[in-house]
This record gives structure tokens, sequence and C-alpha cells, in this order.
């Protein structure tokens, strides 16, 4: 993961009212080793919603901004179906710590989803752990899934599915 002026790796974090508490609790935690760049929310607001989250954190990831995205609503389900919607972003929902490194060294994955009211802080602070520690093999074969994943994306967004 490439690094900030001040040497350490950037990553953009975000959370809806669902996830708020734990956000605040992780940004705390990983200042230590990263620098974070907490797009939100900045209180807990009952009707904020999840996408609009998700829109500044995965920007900041596309752009280069941040160098890998963490997001958490209530499930995660919710942050993870969006971020997924914008070009560029392999996000994945990963409630264990082998899916939350694996899922970085095989298929690229660039943003974390957690559900805040699945897990507790521990076991999200290794989550995240593995899954920043954790980098891209660029073995053949998985570069040639990737290449299919986003042949995917690239045939959905010239509008033939197939
Ligand atoms: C918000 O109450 C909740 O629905 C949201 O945080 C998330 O769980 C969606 O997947």
């Amino acid at each position: 993961m490439s690094r900030a002026g001040n040497g350490k790796p950037r990553v953009a974090v975000g959370a809806d009212h669902g996830g708020f508490l734990l956000k605040q609790e992780l940004v705390a935690r990983l200042r230590d080793n990263y620098e974070i760049l907490d797009l939100g929310a900045d209180s807990c607001e009952p009707d904020d919603d999840y996408p609009d989250f998700v829109v500044a954190v995965t920007k900041a990831v596309v752009s280069d901004e941040a160098q890998r995205g963490v997001l958490v609503c209530g499930s995660g389900v919710g942050a993870c179906i969006a971020a997924n919607k914008v070009p560029d972003i392999r996000a994945g929902l990963c409630h264990d710590v082998y899916s939350a490194h694996q899922g970085v060294e095989r298929d690229d994955m660039n943003v974390l989803c957690l559900g805040a009211r699945v897990i507790g802080l521990e076991l999200a602070m290794e989550l995240v752990t593995a899954f920043l520690r954790a980098s891209f093999s660029g073995e053949e074969r998985h570069l040639r899934r990737l290449q299919k994943t986003q042949a995917i994306e690239n045939r959905s967004l010239q509008g033939s599915g197939e």
C-alpha cells in the first residue's frame, strides 16, 4: 500500500448512524499507525443514510486520495452493496479474519465493510488490521479472475449485461 507524506498509509473511513460508534473507536485506535480520513458521520444522526458515506469513501479510494476504505453500517450489507456500484471499487463484507486478508490477496479488495451491530471493537480491529496489512498477490490466476470480474463491470457500464 502506498503511503501519505508522513509515511503512514492513508485510509478513508465512513459510517452511518448504525456504524457511528464503532467507527469513532476504530478511528481513534487506527490513527497510531495510519493516516485516517474520517469522512463522517461526525455525529450520530438516526436519519442519515449509508449511501452518502459510501459515496465519500469510495470517491477517496477511486481518486487515490486514500489507498483503502473502511465502511461501517449496522450490518455492513447496505454499505457493501452500495460501494460495489462504484466502478473500480471491490468491497467485501468480512467478519472473519481469513476473508479480511484473503479478499485483498486474491480479489484485490479495496474497501472493507463491517457491521457494528454484528461484531465488537476487538474483532473489528483485527479485521481492519488484517485488511490493511494484506496486499494483492498478483498471481496469474488471480489477475485472470479479476480481469473477468472487471469485464462484467465494463459490459454493464456499456449497457450490455451479457
Ligand atoms: C441503518 O439503521 C441500517 O439499516 C444500516 O446501517 C445498515 O445496517 C444497512 O445495511
